[in-house]
C-alpha cells in the first residue's frame, strides 16, 4: 500500500522483521471503530459523498463483526493492522475502499488505536481493583475483633486488628484506583487529525471524532500528537504500582501460611504440593505474582529507555510500545482477578494469631503510655519500661503475668488498673483515633469503603 516509489519487494526477512500484526492484532477492534469515526467525519465534513461514507462505514463493520468471530483473513504480507484492515475493506466495498485513508496517517492512526485500547484496557484494571477491594472489605468486615500481632522492621510491634490490616490494603488499592482515574484525561486524548505529523490541509473536524470515540479531549499540537506516548508509561506505571501492591500482599501470604506463623491458611486451589515432600503446601500462586511483578516494572523502564532519545516526531521506534503494554496488561489484569479469589478463600487463624502475640511484649507502648497518665513523662516511662520488659524477659513471663509487686519494684505508680490496660483487645479497641485500629475506628474506614464503591458503581469519567 506504500509501494509505489518501490521497484523491489520487500525482503522476507525484512518483512518478517518489521511486521507487527503479531501485536496489534490485539486492538484490532479499536483500530475499526477508530477508522468508522474518521469515516462518519470525512462525511460529515464532505469530503467522502453520503453514499461513499455509508459504504465504507458498512464495510467497517462487517470487518468488525469478523474480528469479534474470529474469521477475519489475516494477511502477514500486510505487515500491520492498519493495512490488513484497509485491504479487507476495499476487497469487501471496491475502489471507495481506498479513500478512507483520506486525512490521516498510520501515525495518527496508530496512537489513536493504542490510546483507545489502553482507555479499555485500564479500566478493566479498574474493575479488578473494586472487586478486590470489595473482597478485603468483606474479609475485614468479618475479623473486626480478631487480634493479631502487628509488625515493624517485621518484629513484633504493636496489636492490631485483622481488619486494620486487611484495610491497609484496601486503602491501598483504592489510590491505585483513583490514580488511574486520574491519568484517563491524558489518554483519552485523540491525535486523528496530526496525520504523519504535520496536520492535514482537508478540512477536517478532530473534535467530532472525539465525541465519536467518546474521548475527552483533542490533541493540541500534531508532532506531539504522534510521538507522545506519555499515556502508555503512566498507564505501565499504574500498572507496576499495582503490582508492587499486590506484591506487598503476597510476600506477606507466604510469610502468614509459613507455619512458624501459622495465621493463615492458603485454600487448596490456591496452593500446590511438593514432587518429592509430602508434607508441603506451598504459596507458588502468591509467589508467582510476587514475581510477575518484577516484568512490569522492566516493561516501565523498557518503554521509559525507548522513548528517551527519540527525536520528533515519529519513529518506527514507537512500535515497540506496545509489547510491555500487553505483557503489563496480561499480568495485572488476571493477578488482580486471582488475588481478589485468593482473599475471598483464605482462612485466618486466629488462635495462631492470639498465640504469637505472648512472643515479642507487644503491650510494651500500652505499659509506657499507662505510667504518661500517672504523671510519668513519657521518656521515662518509655525507659522503666524498658526496665520491666527486660526484667519479665529473664523470667520468661509476659507484662501481664508480672504480679504488682513486681511491678512496683520499678515504679510505685502502677496500680491494679494495670492489667486491662495491658489486654491485648482493650489495647486495639482504645486507638479509635479517625483511622486508627480501634473497633469503631474500623467501622467508620469500612463505611468509608463503602460509600467509595457506591459512588464508583455509577461510572468514572469516561
Ligand atoms: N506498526 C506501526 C507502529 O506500531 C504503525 C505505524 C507505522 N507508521 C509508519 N510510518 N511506518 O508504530
Amino acid at each position: 500500500m506504500w509501494k509505489g516509489r518501490f521497484k523491489e519487494n520487500l525482503d522476507e526477512l525484512v518483512l518478517d522483521y518489521t511486521a507487527s500484526i503479531d501485536i496489534d492484532k490485539y486492538f484490532a477492534e479499536q483500530d475499526v471503530k477508530g477508522s468508522i469515526a474518521h469515516a462518519k467525519m470525512l462525511t460529515k465534513q464532505g469530503i467522502l459523498t453520503a453514499e461513499e461514507g455509508e459504504k465504507i462505514v458498512a464495510g467497517l463493520e462487517k470487518i468488525l463483526k469478523e474480528i469479534k468471530e474470529g474469521s477475519f483473513p489475516w494477511r502477514k504480507d500486510l505487515e500491520d493492522v492498519h493495512l490488513n484492515v484497509e485491504m479487507r475493506l476495499t476487497e469487501l466495498v471496491g475502489d471507495v475502499g481506498k479513500k478512507l485513508h483520506t486525512a490521516r496517517s498510520r501515525n495518527d492512526q496508530v496512537a489513536l488505536d493504542f490510546r483507545m485500547f489502553v482507555l479499555d484496557r485500564i479500566k478493566i484494571w479498574q474493575n479488578g481493583l473494586i472487586n478486590l477491594i470489595n473482597t478485603l472489605k468483606s474479609r475485614a468486615s468479618e475479623h473486626i475483633e480478631v487480634i493479631m500481632p502487628g509488625y515493624t522492621h517485621l518484629q513484633p510491634a504493636q496489636p492490631v486488628s485483622l481488619a486494620q490490616y486487611l484495610l491497609a490494603y484496601a486503602f491501598m488499592f483504592k489510590r491505585d484506583f483513583e490514580r488511574i482515574e486520574d491519568i484517563k484525561k491524558r489518554v483519552a486524548v485523540s491525535p486523528l487529525g496530526a496525520a504523519a505529523l504535520a496536520g492535514t490541509t482537508h478540512f477536517i473536524d478532530p473534535d467530532f471524532v472525539k465525541q465519536e470515540i467518546g474521548f475527552l479531549d483533542v490533541f493540541s499540537n500534531s508532532m506531539d500528537a504522534v510521538s507522545d506516548r506519555d499515556f502508555v508509561l503512566e498507564a505501565l506505571f499504574c500498572g507496576s504500582v499495582i503490582m508492587v501492591h499486590l506484591s506487598r500482599l503476597c510476600e506477606e501470604i507466604i510469610i502468614f501460611s509459613n507455619p512458624c506463623f501459622g495465621f493463615i491458611l492458603l485454600p487448596d486451589e490456591f496452593a500446590t504440593g511438593s514432587s518429592i515432600m509430602p508434607q508441603k503446601k506451598n504459596p507458588d500462586v502468591a509467589e508467582l505474582m510476587r514475581g510477575r511483578s518484577s516484568k512490569t516494572i522492566g516493561n516501565l523502564v523498557s518503554l521509559l529507555t525507548l522513548i528517551k532519545s527519540l527525536p520528533l516526531a515519529y519513529n518506527r521506534d514507537l512500535q515497540e510500545d506496545k509489547p510491555p503494554f500487553i505483557d503489563s496488561d496480561k499480568i495485572v489484569s488476571s493477578s488482580l482477578v486471582i488475588m481478589s479469589r485468593m482473599m475471598e478463600k483464605i482462612e485466618f487463624d486466629a488462635k495462631n494469631m492470639r498465640k504469637a502475640l505472648n512472643k515479642g511484649f507487644l503491650n510494651a507502648t500500652e505499659l509506657a503510655d499507662y505510667l504518661v497518665t500517672k504523671g510519668i513523662p513519657f521518656r521515662e516511662s518509655h525507659y522503666i519500661t524498658g526496665k520491666i520488659v527486660a526484667y519479665a524477659e529473664e523470667n520468661g513471663k509476659g507484662l501481664e503475668e508480672l504480679t504488682i509487686d513486681e511491678f512496683r519494684r520499678f515504679s510505685d505508680k502502677i496500680d491494679e488498673d494495670v492489667y486491662s490496660v495491658l489486654d491485648y483487645k482493650n489495647a486495639v479497641k482504645r486507638r479509635n483515633i479517625e483511622g486508627g485500629t480501634g473497633f469503631d475506628s474500623i467501622k467508620v474506614q469500612i463505611k468509608k469503603i463503602d460509600a467509595w464503591i457506591e459512588d464508583k458503581k455509577n461510572g468514572g469519567s469516561v
